[in-house]
């Protein structure tokens, strides 16, 4: 076995890999309830909405083949493993709650358990049911409650055997895509509605983290037994945003707002006593955004996860509806134009540390779309490389790259392969590992933990 290098690894780090429900289940335990179920089965404009006309209605069938995908998980020498829930399959109308939906996710967990895989859960990552957009979606202060009520099944139902949680899978994506740019369901184009949603997910954050502490005891420095990190979370996107020209002062001002709306405006609303979005001034027809929490809806934050993928280029003229024009750097990118920007990993960290000092933090995602899998194994070692140099000064306690499998990767169907393990989609969804496969689980081994 090789020497650890680097830094020490506490043996309680967590090596992972992550994915959600909807990316890799399939439809079975009623994902026809979901928004993203009949997106994916319209046209907009005769077209259809996702790129080649895939829908998630198989995916990898995760729901049935977990055994299969855990087992894999094991052999790279995992210690963790990150999904998510489907909402609309425990809560697929009003007031009903699905028990046997939930005994499924329990023999899920309990699967990664036996594969000595510790559980990462998020609550939410981009799916709803339907209804819940009936009821006004995001932008009623009604939906933090209704949130709330499902969250409290599926702690109830697996709070025995999972103490990690993530509540929100990159709120800001889904306010940005889903409110602001209408490219998600629910499909809404409007600041209004887009400050709105944001401040209504912050307070559903706020509420079950509170609901979740209440059943679990408080999470003082978010560790639990072995030194192992626990308690409620939040990943959040946090890309580099550097100024497309160093030496204008616009440029860096562009750059900084960006990163403030798009990523830590958010966190700061969640740990503070209000949510504050603040835009230049000259953006023609934007305004800003500051609003309180309600009293009795304390703040809350155990750990933050960074979702980190790429770095851009941000140019401050001419000021539109987003206030700066962006362009991805020269050098190396992913399958999907994604900029690889290794370095950039230990300067979000650096980032979110001199934020939010005294919060721990996760890499909860960090990947590359690359068929080939002729990039990823580079992109592993220089991204593990760049882990190494944060973990020297900054409380960090876990990484989990994206993905263990190929999955449905939302607006650009199975065209994006992000997996350390290839799916087979037109010989019987069979798993392959990828070369990088090892390759990770050799960095995992150098580092101290695996097998
Ligand atoms: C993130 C999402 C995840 C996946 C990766 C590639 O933004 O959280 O579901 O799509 O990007």
């Amino acid at each position: 076995m090789a020497a650890p290098v680097g830094p020490a690894y506490p043996r309680s780090f967590l090596w992972g890999a992550a994915f959600s429900a909807h990316q890799t289940e399939g439809m079975e335990g009623g994902g026809e309830h979901g928004d993203w179920y009949r997106f994916e089965h319209e046209t907009r404009d005769g077209e259809p909405t996702i790129a080649d006309g895939d829908t998630a209605d198989r995916a990898t069938d995760f729901w049935s083949r977990y055994t299969e995908d855990l087992r894999e998980a094991k052999a790279i020498g995992l210690t963790t493993l990150r999904t998510s829930i489907a909402w609309e399959k425990v809560n697929p109308e009003p007031g009903v709650f699905r028990a046997d939906v939930l005994d499924h996710y329990r023999a899920v967990v309990d699967a990664m358990h036996a594969c000595g895989l510790r559980p990462m859960i998020a609550l939410h990552h981009f799916t709803h049911p339907t209804w819940f957009h009936e009821r006004g979606g995001w932008t009623s202060s009604e939906a933090p409650g209704l949130f709330l009520e499902y969250a409290t099944r599926v702690v109830d139902g697996l709070g025995d055997r999972c103490d990690l949680w993530i509540t929100f899978n990159e709120p800001m994506i889904l306010v940005e895509l889903g409110y602001l740019k209408g490219a998600f369901p629910p499909g809404r184009s409007s600041l209004a509605d887009a400050y709105e949603a944001a401040y209504q997910l912050a307070r559903a954050h706020r509420l079950v983290a509170a609901m979740i502490h209440a059943k679990q005891g408080a999470s003082p420095g978010a560790r639990g037994p072995g030194g192992s990190l626990r308690g409620v979370g939040l990943a959040q996107a946090v890309a580099v945003y550097d100024p497309f020209d160093a030496s204008s002062a616009e440029d860096r001002r562009a750059a900084e707002t960006l990163a403030d709306l798009a990523s830590w405006d958010f966190v700061r609303g969640i740990t503070g006593d209000r949510l504050r979005f603040t835009m230049p001034p000259e953006v023609p027809g934007a305004w800003s955004f500051d609003r309180a929490f309600p009293a009795g809806e304390p703040p809350s934050l155990d750990w933050l996860g960074v979702n980190y993928y790429m770095r851009w280029l941000i140019e401050a003229a001419p000021f539109g509806e987003v206030p700066a024009e962006w362009h991805t750097p020269d050098g190396e990118r992913g399958d999907n134009g994604w900029a690889i920007a290794p370095e950039g990993l230990a300067r979000v960290l650096a980032g979110a540390a001199a934020r939010f000092p005294g919060v721990p933090l996760v890499v909860t995602e960090n990947g590359l779309a690359d068929a080939r899998d002729d990039r990823r194994p580079a992109f592993l070692r220089a991204h593990l490389a760049s882990l190494d140099q944060a973990i020297a000064t900054l409380d960090v306690r876990g990484y989990y790259h994206w993905s263990l499998t190929d999955n449905f990767e939302w607006l650009d169907g199975y065209r994006m392969r992000f997996g350390l393990v290839e799916i087979r989609y037109d010989q019987g969804l069979a798993r392959v590992p990828r070369p990088s496969a090892r390759v990770y689980a050799d960095l995992i081994r150098e580092r101290g933990a695996g097998g």
